[in-house]
């Protein structure tokens, strides 16, 4: 098994190169990229690249579309890529499988960077298809993976056709690589996890790993709730993974195995889902209402975390704490940034696209230490500290 090899690493030029990212960016309204991040933060593998003079084919998925369907076209992203490379012209290949997109490539233009259009339009991509792969792979001489966020996947752009190209990390890879491990491994004691969302299904196994490193977890969002049954509380109306209770026992159990103080809501906001004029009301776990539904951990509750997070030096935070898609139950949430921010002896990751975008003032962003642009990604790595991905890379070249 060898080690990545990373871009700044070798001495890459002029060669054709099949660069895939993670443009997988949220639309408001499907005309307007609610938050670039993950568009900016390839830009630095790009002209890192193009500097040495190599040509460069993006590769992207954008949601999960099942076939092709102009909702989720990346021509989008392409317009956005112009304003953040203006030197460079940049187009969009309809079909890099059609006679028209091959020639499109083989003219490739010398500082010209060409898109694929999204590559989840093509099924071949998540059945790994070994055929799709080569296809991808022969349109280059050279494969950098810059896509920290979907590394996690085990489709064909990701760990197949590094098997067919001698094949390269990117440097935002490199970095979220290397900041998380650091986190993790070096990480200064107390050390807080905090985690919301609502699948508990998906973070079972981080849950497990964080209890190894966390002297404090917690828990708030629709995860907690399925906590709070578990320990026998009526969660009304609420959203609770029911067939997930028994796992959630098992949870706690390893907390106290662990000596991980588990914390979870002492309070909570109900309220209706689709409602901003009416706060909600606040209500004490306990009297949770039978036709009650829990939106955002109480003010008690924001005062009992804040408290911890205050001490944490090192914190690691994936999943809102309440259902922020609406403002009036986006107050829980918007605490945790600000007691995080104004921690500055602690080291701080955040992860998840939700948790992203629930970033509600711009002076947050730059007071957190690292902004993951993977959020399943980021769990499966805490978990395992490696990725598919990561993995294809380190087979080495063929
Ligand atoms: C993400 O948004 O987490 C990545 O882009 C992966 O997308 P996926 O969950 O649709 O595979």
């Amino acid at each position: 098994m060898h080690q990545i090899k990373f871009v700044d690493e070798a001495n890459i030029t002029n060669k054709k190169i099949l660069l895939r990212v993670d443009f997988n960016v949220s639309l408001t309204d499907g005309f307007t990229i609610a938050d670039d991040a993950r568009i900016k933060q390839s830009v630095p593998t790009i002209q890192y690249l193009l500097k040495n003079n190599n040509r460069l084919i993006l590769v992207s998925h954008l949601d999960r579309p099942q076939t092709r369907d102009p909702k989720y076209s990346l021509r989008i992203v392409v317009e956005h890529l112009r304003l953040l490379l203006p030197d460079y012209p940049i187009n969009l290949v309809d079909d890099f499988l059609s006679e028209e997109g091959k020639q499109q490539i083989r003219n490739q233009k010398e500082n010209e960077i060409l898109l694929l259009e999204n590559i989840r339009f093509y099924a071949q991509e998540k059945e790994n298809s070994q055929e799709f792969a080569k296809q991808l792979s022969s349109l280059a001489k050279l494969y950098v993976n810059d896509a920290f966020g979907v590394s996690h996947r085990t489709d064909a752009s990701i760990v197949s056709v590094p098997h067919y190209l001698p094949s390269y990390g990117g440097l935002l890879l490199k970095k979220e690589v290397a900041t998380i491990s650091k986190t993790i491994n070096e990480a200064k004691k107390p050390v807080v996890a905090i985690l919301g969302g609502t699948k508990i299904t998906t973070k079972i196994g981080l849950m497990g790993r964080l209890m190894e490193i966390a002297d404090y977890l917690l828990v708030g969002g629709g995860i907690a709730n399925t906590f709070l049954c578990a320990q026998g509380i009526d969660v009304g109306q609420s959203y609770c993974e029911y067939e997930k209770v028994e796992k959630a026992r098992q949870l706690l159990f390893l907390a106290a195995q662990k000596n991980t103080a588990i914390l979870f809501p002492q309070d909570v906001v109900i309220g209706e889902r689709t409602n901003s004029e009416n706060g909600g009301v606040v209500k004490k776990i306990e009297e949770i209402p039978a036709n009650g539904d829990v939106l955002d951990i109480g003010p008690e509750t924001q005062a009992i975390f804040g408290s911890i997070i205050a001490k944490a030096r090192t914190i690691i935070w994936n999943g809102p704490v309440g259902y922020f898609e609406n403002p009036a139950f986006a107050r829980g949430t918007e605490f945790v940034y600000y007691s995080i921010t104004q921690n500055q002896d602690a080291v701080s990751i955040v992860g998840g696209g939700e948790t992203i975008a629930a970033i509600s003032k711009e002076e947050y962003l730059e007071k957190i230490t690292h902004i993951s642009t993977g959020g399943g990604a980021m769990l499966e790595f805490i978990e395992t500290e490696t990725l598919p991905g990561i993995e294809a890379l380190k087979k080495g070249s063929p």
